[in-house]
């Protein structure tokens, strides 16, 4: 664990580089929020929103704030008003936005070199290798960047083990997705989405790609049965889906049915790892092993994208030189950054914070009113509410950005709470009055 001490030391470096970063705008400012600093910007948030919405594509719509700075739990706007993070850039900033010990990691990596590309070895790279295979229990990692990279890695892997290992006819492997499935944006991602804003207008799809229902055990066994499946994806807790909790018991049941059929299961935990949900990994709840591991997001603490697939011998050793990769997959920088990143969440606890915190927003979010907050659910500091189809909640997360917190709605009346895991009591009782507060007056 840090000593307070060493936070603060680290830290101040940080506040130099941002005053001197603010002072070097022209028309900048540095005013005093809170205990922090934070420099003003030289324009204000709607001068900030038209110039994106006028240069950048059209591909999100974000919430109208404008964050300019972050530390912690809290981010500031351009104006400098404070909030409470309670997306946690989809779960990637679980140990807290910009942890010293992680940004620490980066600068130094930084000044040593950051890029070789895998044509050449890297000091870093087996460093982290060895550390992050150790921990989670597995023979070998593949690393890339993004939590897309990871679950087209996996499905490369698995169409390849279904070829050489399990004996599937060539070109013929089928690999099984739950409904519900969010894994990213690639052409293979949308392929096995069910959500039609997904997949919509970027047909033709990727072909032998199987959906099936979401927390169904009967039905994934029929499914499984097909000779010519090789793998079955599937979040433990889906996320995009508005934090869709299965029955307790589905994942150990997954994986005596992958076993029964020589099937390989792979675990998506791009968001649900990493102690979001108040494990280590969500798996761990059923005390179950996935053949092939993803990971991503808070692997690197929101520092840098650095995502992994980890699996055994058996199954990553299907993939040759020259098969797969990526210039930055594995590059020095996000191997420090990746190691940092996992040693914050063991020294700080933040499994066992994230349980406690999650126990006690669940608590005060099942005190309001039911004809407004339908359903509460979660797991760990992974949780929405459902609120009645009479409201918005794209209007409820305006309120609660005006009353101090940040949310994003995921569907029409679904809102996903997922703050960075380093929240406090005192922290999580504020900002559950906050949600009562903005609740009441809808
Ligand atoms: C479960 C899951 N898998 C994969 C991804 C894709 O990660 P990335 O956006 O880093 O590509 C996401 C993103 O939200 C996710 O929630």
């Amino acid at each position: 664990m840090l000593k307070p001490q060493t936070i603060q030391r680290l830290r101040a470096p940080l506040k130099k580089t941002l005053k001197a970063a603010s002072k070097s705008q022209s028309t900048a400012a540095s005013v005093k929020v809170g205990s922090s600093e934070a420099p003003l910007y030289y324009l204000n948030s709607q001068k900030v929103m038209d110039r994106e919405y006028k240069y950048g594509a059209h591909n999100y719509k974000p919430l109208p704030v404008v964050i300019h700075k972050a530390e912690g739990v809290h981010v500031w706007d351009v104006e400098g008003k404070k909030y409470y993070d309670f997306l946690s850039a989809y779960s990637a900033v679980n140990q807290g936005h910009c942890h010293p010990k992680i940004l620490e990691a980066l600068y130094l990596q930084s000044k040593l070199v950051t890029l070789t590309s895998r044509a050449f070895y890297a000091s870093a790279l087996g460093e982290f290798e060895e550390y992050i295979t150790k921990k989670f229990g597995y023979d070998k990692v593949l690393p890339m960047n993004t939590g897309v990279e990871a679950g087209e890695t996996a499905c490369k892997i698995a169409r390849k083990w279904g070829y050489s290992v399990k004996g599937i006819e060539k070109d013929k492997g089928k690999i099984i997705f739950a409904e519900g499935n969010f894994w990213g944006r690639t052409l293979a991602a949308v392929s096995s989405s069910t959500d039609p804003s997904c997949y919509s207008g970027f047909g033709p799809f990727i072909p032998g790609f199987r959906i099936v229902p979401y927390n169904d055990i009967p039905a994934l066994e029929e499914m499984l049965k097909d000779p010519e499946v090789c793998a079955f994806m599937v979040e433990p807790i889906q996320g995009e889906a508005g934090v869709v909790v299965p029955d307790a018991g589905y994942l150990k049941k997954v994986r005596e049915l992958c076993d029964k059929y020589n099937v390989l299961w792979i675990a998506d935990e791009v968001q649900t790892g990493l102690c979001r949900t108040g494990k280590m990994l969500c798996v761990d709840h059923e005390n179950v092993k996935p053949d092939i591991l993803m990971l991503g997001k808070a692997l690197s603490g929101g520092v840098y994208p650095v995502s992994a697939v980890l699996a055994n011998d058996d199954v990553m050793l299907v993939i040759a030189p020259g098969e797969h990769g990526s210039t930055y997959g594995g590059n020095p920088l996000a191997a420090k950054v990746a190691i940092a990143a996992l040693e914050v969440l063991e020294e700080e606890n933040l499994a066992k914070n994230a349980e406690d915190m999650g126990n006690l927003l669940r608590e005060e979010l099942n005190k309001l009113p039911k004809d407004k907050v339908e359903i509460v659910r979660g797991k760990g500091l992974l949780n929405a509410i459902v609120i009645h189809k009479n409201y918005d909640a794209w209007d409820v997360c305006l309120r609660l950005r005006d009353n101090g917190l940040l949310a994003k709605p995921t569907h029409q009346t679904i809102i996903r709470f997922a703050p960075p895991l380093v929240i406090n009591r005192e922290e999580m009782k504020n900002c559950a009055e906050i949600i009562k507060k903005t609740i009441d007056s809808l």
